[in-house]
């Protein structure tokens, strides 16, 4: 059966909506499922650019039967072994005996890891300027290792201009019929998703995607095909912008993201009075998040976002509370820079907070720990703390 819409000519979409899936990674939540893409080139020779996850394999497969009408698939092309787009993998090259798998080196000893399948002579070892002649088509190789995973490649289709950019430009988020970011509403709430998805997939890696997005720079890019995500057609320079800024670690706009954890309503108080004083002042570009009912996926999202954020957290087992602890440490684990950052501490009897974020956020690059910071015992009973850290930070965020 057909379940497909064409990129170019012959250029085919042959990915799937998984909308039943609650958690990405067994990880991430998602409000609106996630596409897997794939792509089929229907040239002289036949290839198919990366498969999908395990749950959505026979609407794949049903597609390619549909579009190979019988001719043989002369090529797989991994650009990713995660088995989100790697999972029907083994399937193939047991389905097509004289297939030849495209990959970089590292991927070909994946293969070998997650399907047990040594490929010998069908596999093609690709490396940053390789070539591949399908017919109309000429593929050009270039090698993106961690972006996020080892092994990744992209590949770039000179006769359409169309980069094949593994999971870099992806989003979370299933694709209804529109497929195209022309076809649906790319907002400031479109974009607080791509930047969960790129903070929390791939935000640890700035590094390694500034030299994609260099070695991407001298093509002439017309699509951008990611392996999640809407296929992108109109306002490329935007979405690479985006990108630019982000593995970067500048913040995208100056404002506040206030984080704190409450177990008893003390501290929320305390954060809630910051807020109000902040906005007082003119910084209305603010958001306050609970983090024990803020999935951290979101959190980093913000924190990506804002110029500055305020850790407020009680003391827990003389350390933070359990919930800011796993989000502090993840900015750390994902890397994150260039952020000024406030603490409010809470603590009724040996406040620990202010310690333990000191230590923990200034191993990280350019992080600035404002010296103003409120000590509170138990609970806050006068504004005079709150106003003096707010006109501080106020200052600070105008600058
Ligand atoms: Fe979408 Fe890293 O796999």
């Amino acid at each position: 059966m057909k379940i497909t819409r064409k990129l170019s000519e012959d250029i085919y979409y042959i990915g799937t909506a998984d909308r039943r899936i609650a958690l990405f990674e067994n990880l991430f939540p998602l409000v609106n499922g996630v596409s897997y893409n794939s792509y089929f080139i229907d040239d002289e020779k036949t290839a198919v650019m990366d498969t999908v996850d395990r749950f959505v394999s026979d609407s794949f497969f049903d597609n390619l039967d549909y579009l190979l009408a019988g001719r043989p698939l002369d090529y797989l092309i991994i650009h990713h072994m995660e088995p989100d787009h790697g999972a029907n993998i083994g399937s193939l090259i047991e389905k097509y005996p004289d297939m030849k798998v495209v990959a970089s080196a590292k991927a070909i000893q994946m293969i070998k890891q997650f399907f047990n399948i040594d490929l010998g002579a069908r596999a093609i070892i690709v490396k940053d300027g390789d070539r591949l002649e399908l017919g109309r088509h000429t593929l050009h190789f270039m090698t993106a290792a961690m972006v996020h995973w080892p092994e990744v490649i992209m590949t770039y289709d000179s006769t359409d201009g169309i980069l094949f950019s593994a999971d870099a430009f992806g989003t979370f988020g299933a694709l209804d019929g529109c497929i195209f970011n022309d076809e649906i509403v790319i907002d400031s709430k479109w974009y607080d998703e791509a930047r969960r998805y790129y903070a929390n997939i791939v935000g640890k890696y700035g590094i390694q995607v500034q030299t994609a997005l260099k070695k991407a720079a001298s093509l002439d890019i017309k699509i951008i095909a990611p392996l999640h995500g809407p296929v992108w057609r109109k306002n490329i320079a935007e979405f690479i912008s985006k990108y630019d800024m982000w593995s970067k670690y500048q913040p995208e706009e100056k404002g506040v993201l206030i984080a704190y954890a409450s177990m008893y309503g003390n501290t929320e108080t305390a954060a809630n009075a910051l807020a109000l004083a902040l906005a007082d002042r003119g910084i209305t570009n603010q958001a306050v998040r609970d983090v024990s009912s803020t999935d951290t996926s979101e959190l980093i999202s913000l924190a990506w976002k804002y110029s500055h954020i305020i850790i407020a957290s009680p003391t827990y087992n003389l350390n933070l509370h359990p919930k800011m602890e796993h989000f502090v440490t993840d900015m750390k684990a994902l890397n994150l820079q260039n952020r000024t950052v406030a603490i409010v501490e809470n603590g009724s009897w040996s406040p620990a907070v202010i310690k333990n974020v000191t230590e923990i956020m200034s191993s990280m690059k350019n992080i600035t720990i404002m010296e103003e910071k409120i000590s509170a015992k138990s609970a806050l009973h006068h504004n005079e703390p709150i106003e003096k850290l707010a006109a501080v930070l106020a200052g600070d965020i105008r600058k």
